[in-house]
C-alpha cells in the first residue's frame, strides 16, 4: 500500500527568516512529558536549554522545577546520576541532560528529527528535499497520525500498521488518540494539533540552535551585500584615472 507516506506540514520555522512557536514548543514539551517520556528518551538534551530563547523559553523557575520534578524511569541507564554518598539516585539539576531510557526498547528522541527523511524523490534523487527540507519533523507528525487501526502479531511482538513508518509495521502502540492532553492555554488537542506540537518540539530538541543560526545568517548576507556595493564603487574610483 501506501507505507512511507509523509504529509507536508507548514511550521512556523520554515524559511530564511522562521522561527520556532514558543507556545508550540511548550505545548510539545507537554506531550512528550505526558506521553513519549515513558518509553523515549532525549539524553542529548540539557533541562536547562528548555529556558532558552530560541526555544520553549520556560521562565528558570519553572525550569528548574520541571528538572527537579522529572522522574528516572530507567536508572542502569544513567549512572552518571547515581549519588555515592546517599546510595541514591538523584535528582536532576538544570545543568543535567534528560535522563536516557532504552528499558523500553525504545530509540532516543533526541536527534530523530534530524534522523530520518519524510521527503524524497522523485525516484530516488531526493530533490523534493531542495524545495521542501528534509521532512524530519513531518515524518514525525505523519507517523503519529499514520496508525490504521490493522494489527498483527509476530514472534511475540504486536506491530501497527502505519501508513507513514517505511515497511508498513512499527512495534509502537498509537502513542496519541487526540485529547491526550490538556493544554493550559486551552489549545486545540485533537490527534493533528497533537501530532504537530510534538514534532516541532523534537525539531527544536534536534536543532537547538537553529533561530539564532538563522538571524546570524541574514547579519552576514546583509553584510556582504553592502560590502561589494562599497568594494564595487571603490573599484571604479581607483580605476578611473587610468580607464
Ligand atoms: C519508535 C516517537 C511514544 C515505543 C518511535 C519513533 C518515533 C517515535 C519518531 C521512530 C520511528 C522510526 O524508527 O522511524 C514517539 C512519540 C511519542 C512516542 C513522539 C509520544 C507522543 C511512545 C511510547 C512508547 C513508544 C509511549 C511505549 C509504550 C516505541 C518503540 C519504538 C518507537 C518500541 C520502536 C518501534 C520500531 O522500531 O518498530 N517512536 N513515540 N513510543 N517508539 Fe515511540
Amino acid at each position: 500500500g501506501d507505507a512511507g507516506h509523509t504529509h507536508d506540514v507548514q511550521f512556523s520555522y520554515e524559511g530564511p527568516f522562521g522561527t520556532f512557536d514558543q507556545n508550540q514548543l511548550q505545548r510539545g514539551l507537554q506531550i512528550y512529558t505526558e506521553v513519549c517520556s515513558s518509553c523515549h528518551g532525549l539524553k542529548f538534551v540539557p533541562m536547562r536549554t528548555l529556558a532558552d530563547e530560541g526555544g520553549p523559553a520556560l521562565p528558570e523557575e519553572q525550569m528548574k522545577a520541571y528538572a527537579a520534578k522529572f522522574p528516572i524511569n530507567d536508572e542502569l541507564s544513567n549512572p552518571q546520576l547515581f549519588d555515592k554518598e546517599t546510595e541514591e539516585y538523584r535528582t536532576l539539576k538544570p545543568t543535567d541532560n534528560f535522563p536516557a531510557l532504552y528499558s523500553a526498547n525504545a530509540p532516543d528522541l533526541s536527534l530523530m528529527a534530524k534522523a530520518r527523511a519524510g521527503f524524497h524523490g522523485p525516484v530516488g534523487t531526493g530533490l523534493s528535499q531542495l524545495v521542501n527540507g528534509i521532512g524530519g519533523a513531518e515524518y514525525i507528525a505523519s507517523l503519529l497520525t499514520g496508525y490504521t487501526g490493522e494489527e498483527k502479531e509476530e514472534a511475540g511482538t504486536t506491530f501497527y500498521e502505519n501508513t507513514a513508518f517505511p515497511g508498513g509495521w512499527i512495534a509502537m502502540a498509537p502513542p496519541l488518540y487526540g485529547e491526550d492532553v490538556e493544554f493550559a492555554d486551552g489549545h486545540s488537542n485533537e490527534l493533528h494539533h497533537e501530532a504537530e506540537d510534538v514534532a516541532a518540539f523534537l525539531r527544536w530538541t534536534a536543532e537547538p540552535h537553529q533561530d539564532a543560526r538563522k538571524r546570524t545568517g541574514f547579519v552576514a548576507v546583509f553584510f556582504l551585500v553592502i560590502l561589494t556595493a562599497l568594494l564595487y564603487l571603490t573599484n571604479k574610483r581607483i580605476w578611473a584615472p587610468i580607464k
